[in-house]
């Protein structure tokens, strides 16, 4: 029996939705499922606007935009992260400025933060990793201080929250991913949420290719036209409404795999008490989705002895990130403040293991069995 590292859930209904969209006739953006989809998302996560994107991308594309970034401005951000979480900003001529993450949760070091700042520094980006939040009271304190733009890389946090605030609700801007990896998904997909509403109006036009064609459609101008940079940044209508079907069932998929989540997490508590593993450690005041579910091993060899033990057993588990600060672009258009000690060991250890929506709690036991037996075998 082969485990798939991910496979898409469909609710039922994506296709259903899918048709009344082609029945409405109305398949470019902001259509009803897009504004019933951005409404659910203002009201779930209480942040004062939601646009809709093409995908978290984009969102971090607008966000950079919004920050008004010139070039060889400075933001900082974790090196262990996803490529777009630095690109959007590259995008715009900045330096995305590389801090060393926490051992307990793998999210920026916000005790390294300040010692990164310098005159140049404009932004700070939090990624809040595997769904759990980073320690936004700090980073919120530090951006007071310094006059910085926070944006949330909430690409894994829907559903999340950090001291009672959901996550995406609490920087001046965030960014919510839909791919097919994330637990709610429409295929490629994203949001960018907007907390500060000084940045609402500006986000509109970026969104709509440079114009105010948003004011237009509200009947607020009486023609619409090029007035700020932009770019085509917002979902057609058939994304929106099989996304809406996804959005209906937040709570149930979520539920569903926060029980995933435990099960692996009380069935691997013994190899972590002998030793041979580290689990994922949430931090008090931090709900997390079960987005995903990872391992710290000792060593690179025992990762990719791991990785491969699995495959053979036909279990697909996976590794991430490789650090950006030492990756051919962000060598070329970054750089480091501080060791990058816990961000390098991390990315030499870490295991995700298979986390899917139809996984079956046998599926979860063959897989912790696979696990076992592989450090019966290599201690
Ligand atoms: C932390 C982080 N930021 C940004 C992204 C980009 O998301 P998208 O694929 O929706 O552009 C991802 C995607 O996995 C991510 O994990």
């Amino acid at each position: 029996m082969r485990i798939p590292f991910n496979k898409p859930y469909m609710t039922g209904k994506e296709l259903w939705y899918i048709s009344q969209a082609h029945h409405l006739g109305h398949l470019s953006g902001d259509g009803s499922f897009t504004k019933k989809c951005n409404a659910w998302l203002e009201e779930r996560v209480g942040c004062n606007k939601a646009l809709l994107t093409n995908s978290c991308t984009a969102a971090l594309e607008m966000s950079a935009i919004l920050a008004d970034l010139q070039p060889g401005d400075e933001v900082i951000m974790p090196s262990y992260t996803f490529v777009s979480t630095a690109n959007a900003f590259v995008l715009r001529g900045a330096v995305p400025v590389f801090v060393d993450i926490r051992p307990d949760n793998l999210n920026i070091n916000e005790t390294l933060i300040e010692a990164a700042i310098t005159p140049k520094t404009k932004a700070i980006v939090p990624v809040h990793y595997a769904g759990i939040a980073c320690e936004m009271d700090v980073i919120l304190g530090i951006a007071t201080k310094y006059n910085l733009i926070v944006v949330e890389d909430a690409a894994q946090g829907i559903m999340c929250t950090y001291k009672g605030k959901p996550l995406g609700s609490i920087g001046h801007i965030a960014a919510l991913s839909f791919h097919e990896t994330k637990n709610i998904m429409s295929g490629e997909g994203g949001a960018l949420l907007i907390n500060d509403p000084n940045f609402i109006e500006r986000a509109e036009i970026i969104r709509e290719k440079g114009t105010n064609r948003s004011k237009f459609f509200r009947g607020q101008v009486d023609k619409y036209t090029w007035v700020d940079i932009g770019s085509s940044f917002l979902p057609g209508e058939l994304i929106s409404a099989f996304l809406w079907a996804q959005m209906e069932e937040a709570e149930s998929i979520t539920k569903r795999r926060l029980a995933i989540w435990e099960t692996y997490h009380q069935s691997l508590s013994e190899l972590e008490k002998s030793d041979l593993l580290r689990r994922p450690i949430i931090p008090d005041g931090c709900v997390h989705n079960a987005h995903m579910y990872y391992i710290l091993v000792s060593n690179l060899e025992q990762r990719n002895g791991l990785l491969t033990f699995l495959r053979e057993k036909a279990i697909y588990a996976v590794f991430h990130y490789v650090p950006l600060h030492s990756s051919p672009a962000g060598l070329k258009y970054g750089r480091v403040s501080g060791e990058m000690v816990v961000t390098n060991e991390v990315s030499d250890r870490l295991v995700r293991l298979p986390m899917y929506y139809e996984m079956r709690v046998e599926d979860v036991d063959l897989v912790v069995e696979v696990v076992s037996k592989y450090f019966s075998k290599n201690k």
